[in-house]
């Protein structure tokens, strides 16, 4: 009988700047799912890839002075060696830049033009050609660019625009007949107000820029990013090909594992695609949280944690790091990476609980029985609390990794190495050994504890891979008592097999002297400090006293809704609850943060500022952000204080 398929995809990411931890996270989670599906005997396709068209990868070539080819190129490259080395098993990985993508992707555009799910249409308004920007009559500023304040001229645009409104009702339904489809369930709420919220067309040609592919029936045209990135899923599959037969076979995707700000692209755009092209929806949308950092925000660079990806596989090995991901965040929800804690996971769980339990058990056959157990065997009712937890966890994991519940899954192996490092504090092998009369209960003790770590090793697979090979050399245990249908059974280990204690799984850290050293990596790659002229400036500024000080209300207060300002490209709206009332606020972060960053942050608010209209917008507040000189601009974020707490 045909095994029966398990289809999962990671996000393709966008190749605009080298991969990073966040990157990794999402990855290493569908790595994890696609070794324990293979495990658990399923035919699986693993899909990972990159995003490579649009105009944001069209600038940075520019400002490298390359091809917008020659610049993804080198990046994607280095994604693929940062998979390599976090030994991710993906089958298969897509570049939308693969010939064969682009031309399943102009077949889709054409059928859904041909089905009159695509029509032209026009975008229009007073446009500013070198700022390459339109503009509403509200947005100029005396008639003029509100960006750099030169004239304007009435044009229009045409573009292309798929019938998204079509599909409000339809996808709503699809979320109730399926409560599976988006998880975790809080995000299948919000997707349920933002279509209840109104559903408008969507734009999905640019003439703006070219680095994309060509709409072929109307080539100045080229295809919306979006458009172009949601299709990977099938075409990477050869839907639209000569070839489709992966399609037939794997499609529709058991799982979309996407981070928590494109589960809108992923369940509203993408399925209506679907729709419109009359071909089956993925089953399930899932969408994790993010790893944010020591600030609490989301992008990894010097926040005070050396977070490269390369340097903590380096100095940690590749399965610790793919073991702390997993471990300390809840799939689903957002958690915080920092050295120190991943440090003390690495003691604590990885070099105590689970290296210990081995070195300890494979020094003790060593040194009482010259490494291979003695059959006779002496058992006793301490015996079968160890057993009974040993083989019933299987079937736990499995339930935990079937909801992709990964920190359970290993909570549930963990409880499995703590009791066992208790078994031996409860037997005292040592004592047993040190009387002739108990050489069998010793043997017997020695075997239970074989065989935990034999099950254990099991299951820490999809994990650990590079480790569980290790363990399983050190037990010397053959291939076939290892496999996923004797994850369960007990008493496998067969006479005569030779355990030797091997290398230490996890050497122990030394915290301070680690934490140390990491500082000295920092400073060693820190950002340049301030320009002179701002240091001088910081000497120069008048002195105020707390009076002055006092008349600023600062307020805690959480962003809860986020837009772009309408072609004012610096410009974000927020909608903030200063923990009385909600206010809009503009500020000119735009350039430094998508709306999708800051809703559910909270921030600093200063409240009592006189309102401002700013591109047709009032402003009621602002909100306290750093500049550190170096066109960057770091909104400050207090995520953890009560909103509506004063600042002073
Ligand atoms: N190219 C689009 C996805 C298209 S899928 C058809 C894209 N690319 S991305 O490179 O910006 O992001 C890819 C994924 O990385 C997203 O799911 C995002 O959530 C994830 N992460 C980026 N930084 C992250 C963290 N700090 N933490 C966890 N995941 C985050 O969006």
């Amino acid at each position: 009988m045909d095994k029966k398929t398990f289809y999962i995809t990671t996000p393709i990411y966008y190749p605009s700047g080298k991969a990073h931890i966040g990157h990794s996270y999402c990855t290493v989670a569908s790595d994890a799912i696609a070794r324990y599906k293979r495990m658990s005997g399923y035919d699986v396709m693993f899909l990972t890839g990159t995003d490579e068209h649009g105009q944001k990868i069209e600038l940075k070539a520019a400002e490298a002075g390359v091809t917008p080819k020659e610049y993804v190129d080198k990046i994607v490259a280095g994604f693929q060696d940062l998979w390599k080395l976090l030994n991710i098993s993906n089958d298969r990985f897509i570049r939308t830049t693969d010939d064969y993508h682009v031309k399943s992707v102009q077949k889709i555009f054409n059928d859904l033009h041909n089905k009159g799910k695509i029509y032209k249409g026009k975008y229009e308004g007073w446009y500013c050609t070198p700022c390459e920007a339109f503009w509403t009559e509200t947005q100029l500023v005396d008639g003029k660019c509100p960006d750099c304040g030169r004239e304007v001229k009435w044009a229009e645009e045409e573009a292309y625009f798929f019938k998204l409104s079509e599909y409000a009702d339809k996808l709503l339904k699809l979320y109730e007949d399926n409560p599976q489809f988006i998880q975790p369930e809080s995000r299948k709420n919000e997707m349920i107000s933002f279509i209840n919220s109104g559903l408008g067309d969507l734009c999905v040609s640019r003439t703006s820029f070219s680095w994309g592919i060509p709409v072929d029936f109307d080539p100045k045209h080229v295809v919306y990013v979006w458009l172009d990135a949601l299709t990977n899923y099938i075409t990477a599959m050869g839907y639209g090909s000569d070839d489709d037969s992966d399609y037939k076979k794997y499609w529709p995707a058991d799982v979309h594992f996407i981070g928590k700000e494109i589960v809108r692209f992923h369940a509203i755009i993408w399925p209506a695609m679907l729709m419109a092209l009359d071909l089956p929806l993925p089953k399930q949308i899932y969408g994790h949280g993010w790893l944010l950092f020591g600030d609490g925000s989301k992008m990894s660079k010097s926040k005070g944690n050396v977070v490269d990806p390369v340097i903590l596989c380096e100095r940690y090995g590749v399965d610790a790091i793919r073991y702390f991901l997993l471990r300390e965040i809840p799939f689903g929800s957002d958690g915080l990476f920092t050295n120190e804690a991943l440090i003390n996971r690495i003691n604590y769980d990885l070099a105590n609980d689970l290296g210990n339990l081995l070195s300890r058990t494979t020094a003790m056959v060593e040194k009482y029985f010259g490494g291979v157990i003695p059959s006779e065997k002496e058992s006793a009712d301490l015996d079968s609390e160890l057993i009974e937890l040993a083989t019933s966890l299987k079937a736990q994991y499995a339930a935990n990794m079937d909801k992709y519940q990964f920190s359970n899954a290993l909570g549930d192996i963990w409880r499995l190495i703590s009791r066992s490092n208790k078994y031996i504090d409860e037997t005292m092998p040592w004592a047993l050994g040190k009387d002739e009369s108990k050489k069998a209960r010793l043997a017997a003790v020695l075997y239970n504890l074989c065989e935990a770590l034999r099950i254990i090793s099991i299951l820490l697979e999809p994990f650990m891979p590079q480790t569980t090979p290790k363990i399983q050399e050190q037990l010397g245990v053959n291939a076939d008592i290892v496999t996923w249908d004797n994850a369960d059974k007990w008493g496998l280990l067969p006479e005569n097999t030779v355990i030797k204690k091997g290398e230490t799984l996890f050497p122990r850290i030394d915290v301070a002297k680690e934490i140390a050293e990491l500082d000295e990596i920092l400073l060693a790659n820190a950002p340049k400090q301030p320009a002179k002229e701002d240091k001088k400036e910081a000497e120069n500024v008048a002195l105020i006293g707390i009076e002055d000080f006092a008349k600023v209300d600062l307020r805690v207060s959480e962003v809860i809704a986020c837009e772009p300002v309408k072609k004012a490209k610096k410009l974000l709206k927020l909608t903030v609850n200063d923990g009385i009332k909600e206010r809009t606020v503009v500020s000119g972060i735009a350039k430094f943060y998508k709306p999708d960053e800051l809703i559910g942050r909270r921030i600093i608010l200063v409240s009592n500022l006189k309102p401002a209209v700013l591109c047709g917008v009032e402003s009621n507040g602002m909100i306290l952000a750093a500049d550190s000189g170096e066109d960057k601009i770091s909104v400050i974020f207090v995520d953890d204080i009560p909103v509506g707490s004063k600042v002073r």
